[in-house]
């Protein structure tokens, strides 16, 4: 049995205290920004004696794991505006940079060591992302605040003394978007960030709760995790048991709105949807309502509680509700992983704790209905995770599964039901100028009817702008830099 993490309990600290914040839990401040910093030449003393900084000394801004459970209470109780948040990223160039070439082989996770670019994920040509994230950058710095003018203000100062060593490659600012009910969307306009893997007490608590769990026969997915899936040792100091650091994953995805919300009309009309029922055809690209409802449990939105909604597994041999291609059964494929792949227990060893933020201005209401009004790009996701391997869970996730037509639900070769990722899934371009491969999948006209289940195809709507691997170090090796 998973045991969990009692953020009560005296005996957490030490382990708290060596981690950066934002890793076991969301910082869950709306505005943020990622700062990307590539060193010039000879700087590497003053580069380690600003990573110092950042937790020793009047200007340390990092808090530790322990720190930011403490402001993320007070926050939530008391209403108390608890300032800024911040955290350190590094790439393996980073690592090359400070500590001579090639020390990323320290670490053990080869797609890290290699980097964003050279993964085998059908990414386009880093030649036609953002410039400032096509660069080898060396680290990420996270700020997060409540307030979007203090967040202005403290870039402002944290920025200064960077420059005299590096360059400011690219500032990404990130703002939180909320529907009417104030629950966080992404710009497609579906509630996000709703399933996370669960590391504490209080969350399992808060979990049975939303869930209406009143026994343990009444669990269909359990997403309580060990604090190993996501906390590796830093391999900088193999003898601190309390030196702990995790990879971490940054993609700059920008989506295309309108096209979005006409290919998901399109869809409603080929499969003859009618009236409250064309919402059907975006919750099964998603596998969820806009609202958060779960289309493997209704078929029309509006269950209670749906934005916080998780319990649930999916129909082994069936995709009549949710199809084996939506998002979100593509990610997390639950029950349905077959049992000969390890089942349930082996997909959730894959999950991640997703920290993403939308980015970019909307003059529109994103759920109001209309499609004439909705932004084509400049919009989309700074999505980021934190994992114990960006092998065998982001990366997988994506190239394994995402991509492909047929992992992970199907292990006998038979594609009848299958599809690349309807929202993430990047196919391989026939010809040179094919901008949008599309991918195509069964959809049910009559939810629950596998009868009445027809091939379509939907092309792709988010795109790739740039990112990159990064290790957030422990609290430990930004404390001793200047003496590894
Ligand atoms: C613009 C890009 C993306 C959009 C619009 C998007 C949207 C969503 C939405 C609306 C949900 C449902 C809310 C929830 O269950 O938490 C979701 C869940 C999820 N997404 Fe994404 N996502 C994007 C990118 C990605 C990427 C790049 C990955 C990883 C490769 C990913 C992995 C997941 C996972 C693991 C879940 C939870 C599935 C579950 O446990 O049921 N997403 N996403």
């Amino acid at each position: 049995m998973t045991v969990l993490l009692d953020p009560q309990s005296l005996a957490i600290r030490p382990l708290l205290d060596g981690i950066q914040g934002n890793i076991l839990k969301s910082h869950g401040r709306h505005h943020t920004a990622n700062i990307f910093i590539r060193c010039y030449d000879g700087q590497q003393t003053s580069a380690k004696a600003w990573l110092k900084s950042l937790v020793e000394g009047e200007d340390a801004i990092i808090q530790s794991g322990y720190a930011q459970l403490r402001t993320n209470v007070l926050w939530k109780e008391e209403r108390v505006d608890t300032g800024l948040f911040a955290c350190i990223h590094i790439s393996a160039a980073g690592y090359d940079y400070l500590f001579g070439s090639n020390k990323r082989a320290l670490f053990d996770d080869v797609a890290f060591q290699n980097g964003m670019k050279q993964s085998p994920l059908n990414d386009p040509a880093p030649e036609t992302w953002d410039s400032g994230l096509a660069v080898d950058n060396h680290f990420m710095l996270l700020l997060a605040h409540a307030n979007p003018e203090s967040l202005t203000e403290s870039i402002h100062t944290i920025v200064q003394p960077i420059e005299s060593f590096a360059e400011i490659t690219a500032l990404e600012k990130g703002d939180a978007l909320l529907n009417k009910e104030k629950a966080g969307i992404e710009h497609f306009g579906y509630v996000d960030g709703i399933s996370q893997p669960l590391f504490f007490t209080d969350e399992w608590e808060t979990y049975v709760k939303n869930n209406n769990i009143k026994d343990e026969a009444d669990i269909r997915f359990d997403p309580r995790a060990a604090k190993e899936l996501v906390l590796v040792q830093d391999p900088f100091l193999p003898n601190d048991s309390n030196a702990l650091g995790s990879y971490f994953v940054f993609r700059k995805l920008e989506q295309n709105v309108k096209g979005f919300k006409l290919a998901e009309e399109n869809l409603a009309a080929e499969l003859g949807l009618e009236g409250e029922d064309k919402e059907r055809a975006g919750a099964m690209l998603v596998g969820r309502f806009e609202d958060g409802t779960p289309v493997e449990l209704s078929d029309e939105a509006g269950l209670i509680n749906s934005a916080v909604l998780n319990n649930f597994d999916y129909n082994l041999i069936e995709g009549s509700k949710c199809p084996f291609h939506g998002h979100i059964r593509k990610t997390n494929p639950r029950s349905s992983m077959p049992a000969g792949s390890g089942g349930m227990e082996e997909a959730k060893k894959h999950s991640m704790a997703r920290r993403g933020i939308p980015f970019g201005k909307r003059t529109d209401d994103p759920n109001d209905g209309h499609i004439s009004n909705k932004p084509e790009g400049c919009v989309g996701l700074l999505f980021m995770s934190y994992q114990n391997s960006i092998t065998t869970q982001f990366e997988l996730i994506q190239s394994q599964w995402a991509n492909n037509q047929r992992f992970p639900h199907t292990t006998s070769g038979h594609i009848n039901h299958d599809g690349i990722d309807s929202i993430i899934g990047q196919a391989l371009a026939q010809s040179p100028d094919e901008q949008n491969p599309r991918g195509d999948g069964a959809y049910a006209a009559e939810w629950g009817n596998s009868l009445t289940q027809q091939r379509a195809s939907f092309a792709q709507f988010v795109h790739l702008k740039g990112g990159e691997y990064f290790f957030a170090p422990s609290m430990s090796f930004l404390k001793r830099i200047d003496k590894l």
